[in-house]
């Protein structure tokens, strides 16, 4: 093992590369940290853009910064698949992080540069290292159902079939090739505004996984068990072997200096806010780092929380409202909720998942925030919005069976009566006690014999096999 920045103990060294997005960004750090505390020389590779700061991790972990940026004109825009095409057209143009992987390939004295690890959508990086020879691990960040279903060809099966290009008839059918998915579920690449953008994406996730030395994934066996089994079927011909690593964010304890990723600073005021009030009590309300909703949603989410009457910690994130930076309450909303409602900038998410006030989440189900809501027990009301956050909501509720499914247009009323279950019905008490079970099981796999911490020693071996 390394000590606290001291040298690492097993000759080898790898290189990390991260999609500059919260959501991204902190699964990598966090493996990051994994890799050292394994022994391993780590060094990140990221963009100056929504750059780590290195005073948050581990001593021993290295950090080079590559000038790559989105454009300021993509980074304006909304959509998500558009800044990640045109941050990896930067990164191909200026030939930056094939420099920096070079320099590091030819760094005397330090130890053997082993593999490049990367995020499935930084496919430049890859590009740059398959260039200088050097082989590469991919990091899928989401469930291992998205592994399954963001593929080309998964994709050409749910056109052959039929589900595909989706129709207002069919939008309700299930996709018996993939349980428990509905067509509603499902990224329809007909509807982006250009369809090769959608298939250049699906392509380009499978092109990653069939170049990769091997593919890590944040989840683990008692969640996804068929799902990976699955992906070993797929993969295992190929000579790639997965890694069910998750959930990454407890994957170390560490003593080794902690490891801190938030982008945003968060607001600790709501943590003492928590303390007052009765366990079990608090509705938790966050939508993530980028997905927006309507100024017409954003009243039916205000109104149907001060109309429910539980207490609810809400994350107002600036930009979380289409075209607003800093979205103001609606006039008579903070004296309606006096004394039960907190509304805040940005949370520390786990610490308040930890809190026993909190007895619900509502959220946007994004891959992050549903493990580290099933870590903690906590059930879910879940508000899709895009991308892998609709197929993980339906595992949420029809899979796992630890939350409720909000859907269709936001509406005060309907609000209400969800929250009410999840928190006061009978079904939210079933629905918390599966939460807890799972939980239980989720523990388990983080132990020091759990399959997670079997996956990340096998991951280490396969590292320095290459
Ligand atoms: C994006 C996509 O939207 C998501 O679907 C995909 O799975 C990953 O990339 P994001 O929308 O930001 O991520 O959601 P999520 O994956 O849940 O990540 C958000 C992270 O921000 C979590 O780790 C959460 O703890 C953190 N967070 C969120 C805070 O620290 N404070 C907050 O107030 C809100």
């Amino acid at each position: 093992m390394a000590g606290g920045g001291g040298r690492p103990s097993r000759g080898a060294r790898v290189v990390l590369c991260p999609l500059p997005f919260q959501g991204h960004l902190s699964p990598m750090l966090h493996l990051a940290g994994a890799l050292h505390a394994r022994g391993l020389a780590v060094t990140v590779l990221h963009t100056a853009f929504n750059a780590p700061d290195p005073v948050h991790h581990p001593a021993g972990l290295a950090f080079v910064a590559v000038p790559d940026a989105i454009p300021e004109a993509v980074a304006a825009t909304t959509n998500g698949i558009t800044k990640i095409l045109a941050l990896n057209a930067a990164m191909e143009a200026s030939g930056h992080v094939r420099d920096a992987l070079a320099s590091l390939l030819a760094e005397e004295g330090a130890p053997p540069l082993a593999c490049l690890i990367f995020d499935s959508s930084v496919s430049a990086a890859q590009n740059a290292a398959a260039g200088l020879g050097l082989p590469t691990l991919v990091l899928q960040t989401g469930s291992a159902a998205c592994f399954r279903l963001f593929r080309s060809d998964t994709y050409d099966m749910l056109h052959d079939k039929g589900y595909l290009p989706a129709t207002e008839s069919n939008l309700h059918m299930p996709v018996k090739e993939l349980p428990p998915l509905q067509v509603r579920d499902l990224f329809d690449p007909s509807k982006l505004p250009n369809k090769e953008i959608g298939h250049k994406i699906l392509n380009r996730a499978t092109e990653t996984t069939t170049k990769s030395s091997g593919a890590i994934l944040n989840t683990f066996e008692a969640l996804e068990s068929h799902e990976l089994e699955m992906i070993q079927d797929q993969l295992a011909h190929k000579g790639i072997p997965p890694f069910a690593v998750g959930p990454l964010h407890k994957l170390i304890t560490s003593n080794d200096g902690g490891t801190e990723t938030s982008l945003l600073n968060q607001d600790r005021s709501c943590i003492e806010w928590l303390d007052t009030q009765a366990p079990g009590s608090v509705l938790y309300v966050s939508f993530g780092s980028v997905v927006h909703v309507t100024q017409d949603e954003f009243m039916e989410m205000a109104w149907g929380l001060a109309n429910n009457g539980n207490p609810f910690l809400w994350v107002v994130r600036r930009g979380l409202v289409l075209g607003v930076d800093k979205q103001e309450l609606p006039d008579g909303f903070m004296s309606a909720v006096e004394g039960r409602g907190k509304v805040i900038e940005w949370a520390p998410q786990q610490e308040v998942l930890a809190h026993p006030a909190v007895g619900g989440f509502w959220t946007h189900n994004g891959w992050n925030s549903t493990l580290e809501s099933i870590y903690e027990g906590v059930p879910m009301l879940s508000r899709p919005i895009f991308g892998d956050q609709l197929p993980t909501a339906r595992y949420v509720h029809d899979t796992w069976k630890i939350g409720i499914l909000l859907e269709g247009v936001l509406e005060r009323g309907e609000v209400e009566k969800a929250i009410k279950k999840l928190m006061d019905e009978d079904e939210g008490v079933e629905i918390r006690k599966r939460a807890k079970d799972l939980k239980e099981k989720l523990r388990m796999c983080l132990e020091g014999s759990g399959s997670s911490q079997q996956a990340v020693d096998k991951l280490v071996d396969h590292i320095l096999s290459l």
